[in-house]
């Protein structure tokens, strides 16, 4: 059963959204760095869901185990799904992840998603040079090593098209009086290597984006602001919708820039962020719903292709 249209280009068959049977990413081989939770577990069952062969990897090897089973608890239909101990500023390291999709026939689609917010990251003053520099080494370097060893293997399995999302902040675009200053150098850099690997190798068919994320309702941040109500709402006040973002809504972004269907988008800031940077005063009144997570589910997600967002 075929759910929906596709279109036949000069290089293929491209699968359209509607594509039911076949999934949005069907046979395509995916790595998601920083996988073990957050929008990277997020993205990983929406990837898997959607038909695609997932490498998870993450540097935490406990939180990768938790978070694979997570997601075959969620997608029992999920093609290949493999699990890969990576420090992403360890260039060794990153080389040996893509080479894992060697035997699936290399990578399609390469999200370099996995960064740190140092709890001791400050201003110009305050900020060790230490954390500045595991800072860049991970979120600056990380994306770099990622998005070459991404080049290397399309270029080594012939590919004609690849996707590759570098998860960077709206940090990046706005100015912050909260200040984390090697996390939001670093986020700039992401930002500006991403745009000049997009032109670079454009002819070459493999895009590449970058992801802006708000802040978003992650552990993180959440354990982070407690019942602290002053410092939550001097940062909820910023959200035309009047919450946080969900993990889920970056990652159906992602899905969307990883598929063949954003296939005229290419060098972006993608931002996904409720309107927070097109906004000065934002409405009074109760917060949007949000919509659940899939891992806060235990039932199967695989057959539901709806996002999640509450009915009215
Ligand atoms: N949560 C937010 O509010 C927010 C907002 C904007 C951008 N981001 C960015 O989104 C990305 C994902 O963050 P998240 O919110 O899902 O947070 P998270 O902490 O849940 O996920 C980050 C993952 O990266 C892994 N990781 C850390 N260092 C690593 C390394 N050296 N090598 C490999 N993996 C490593 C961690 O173990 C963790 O599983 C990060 O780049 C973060 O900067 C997050």
């Amino acid at each position: 059963m075929s759910g929906g249209s596709s279109r036949i280009s000069s290089t293929g068959v491209i699968h359209t959204i509607n594509s039911f049977a076949m999934g949005r990413l069907h046979g395509k081989n995916a790595i998601v760095t920083g996988a073990a939770g957050g929008i990277g577990l997020e993205t990983s069952i929406l990837f898997a869901k959607e038909g695609a062969n997932v490498l998870m990897a993450d540097i935490s090897a406990p939180a990768l185990d938790k978070a694979v089973a997570k997601l075959k608890q969620l997608v029992p239909s999920a093609h290949k799904v493999d699990i890969q101990v990576c420090d992403v500023s360890k260039e060794a390291d990153v080389k040996a992840m893509v080479d894992h999709l060697d035997a699936w026939g290399g990578v399609d689609i390469m999200f370099n998603n996995a960064g740190i917010m140092h709890a001791d990251d400050a201003d110009a003053i305050d900020t060790p040079e230490k954390i500045w520099d595991l800072t860049q080494a991970i979120n600056v370097k990380g994306v770099w090593f990622g998005s070459k060893h991404a080049i290397l293997s399309l270029r080594k399995h012939n590919k004609i098209r690849g996707s590759i999302i570098n998860t960077a902040s709206v940090v990046a675009l706005v100015g912050s009086a909260t200040p984390q200053l090697a996390y939001t150098a670093s986020k700039g850099a992401v930002l500006a290597m991403t745009r000049e690997l997009a032109i670079v190798h454009a002819r070459e068919g493999f895009r590449f984006n970058a992801l802006c994320p708000a802040p978003l309702n992650t552990p993180l941040l959440q354990d982070w602001l407690g019942d602290d109500q002053p410092k939550r709402l001097r940062r909820e006040i910023h959200f035309p919708s009047g919450r946080f973002g969900e993990a889920i809504e970056q990652a159906q972004a992602v899905l969307f820039l990883a598929s063949d269907e954003s296939s005229f988008v290419n060098g972006q800031d993608f931002v996904v962020d409720g309107g927070m940077t097109k906004a000065y005063v934002t409405p009074e009144g109760p917060p949007l719903a949000a919509p659940k997570n899939n891992v806060s589910l235990s039932e199967p997600v695989d057959a539901i292709r709806d996002t999640g967002i509450p009915e009215a």
